[in-house]
């Protein structure tokens, strides 16, 4: 398997792949692999020729410079996973920072239509125009076929399908189903760093998602809300930081339900000082 430092020389490899007409998909990943993203992978083989999985942990995407600091860079680990998932039909496109970015680490800014203003928007200033930036980079260097997104970050998939339409990028993007541990904690490279009382509570996330998601068939929106807020007021380990109900278009938190439309839960979770976000289907 070979694992490319520059894109100079990747580019150079798939131009030989795509002369002999074979498909590519394309995994962005910031490493740090589990489970989750190998399923992003094993569902990429599925369906292409050829799969490339970038690791890259970008600077622009983060707002908070510890987080940056401390996000985990395992990339002889990462390698041996995916060699595991298969030998020979992956490439690895793990660059350094200056190979991407060159002389100017700065985002683009993007204007998604007001998706980007709603949820992780709010919260973390920045964050997508970091997103879009880089996604739209990559897309340029890989010129993938198709590009495997997680569900699991539900937001930036949507913002990831407005740019293409946007910009007119000509890829494919496939939505790819949250993958959990058994009892039901999202998968997520920040797990690895929750200290044991924290990772034995974090499974409540997912918990109190499955309740809303009931309660959300009698109860209106808002009242779904109100009850979440209350179970984590008293909680001693997870600090809440929004439960919102919107609209899987938009985005836009409801306030009173439609019949035809799709409704999702979206939550985040300080647990200590590592934030979690998870969501869930509700119709
Ligand atoms: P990262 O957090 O490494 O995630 C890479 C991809 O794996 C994303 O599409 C994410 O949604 C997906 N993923 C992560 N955990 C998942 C899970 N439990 N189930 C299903 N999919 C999961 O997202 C990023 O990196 C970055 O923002 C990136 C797109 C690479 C741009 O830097």
């Amino acid at each position: 398997m070979e694992v490319y430092s520059e894109k100079q020389q990747i580019t150079v490899a798939l131009e030989a792949v795509k002369a002999k007409n074979l498909s590519v998909g394309f995994v962005p990943t910031m490493g740090a692999l589990h489970q989750g993203h190998l399923e992003l992978v094993r569902k990429a083989l599925l369906e292409n020729d050829q799969v490339v999985v970038s690791i890259f942990v970008n600077p622009t995407q983060f707002d908070n410079k510890e987080d940056l600091e401390k996000y985990p860079r395992t990339l002889e680990t990462d390698v041996n996973l995916l060699k595991e998932v298969h030998p020979n039909r992956i490439m690895v496109y793990a660059p350094s920072v200056t190979d991407v970015y060159e002389d100017e680490l700065k985002s683009q800014h993007f204007d998604f239509d007001g998706l980007e203003h709603e949820m992780e928007g709010k919260f973390r200033s920045g964050h997508f125009d970091g997103v879009g930036t880089i996604v739209k980079r990559l897309f340029e260097i890989v010129k993938p076929d198709n590009a495997y997104f997680g569900e699991k970050d539900f937001q930036q998939l949507a913002i990831i399908k407005k740019m293409v339409e946007k910009h007119d990028i000509p890829v494919n993007i496939v939505p790819c189903i949250i993958y959990r541990e058994m009892n039901g904690l999202a998968m997520s490279s920040r797990n690895a760093r929750l200290k044991p009382e924290y990772k034995e509570a974090a499974p409540f996330i997912y918990k109190t998602l499955t309740a809303a998601k009931a309660k959300f068939g009698t109860e209106s929106a808002v009242e779904v809300m109100e009850w979440v807020e209350k179970q984590f007021y008293t909680h001693d380990l997870l600090k809440l930081e929004y439960f919102i109900i919107a609209d899987e278009d938009t985005l836009k938190t409801v306030t009173k339900k439609i019949e035809f439309k799709k409704y999702r839960a979206f939550i985040a979770v300080y647990a200590d000082d590592i934030r979690l976000i998870d969501n869930i289907a509700l119709n």
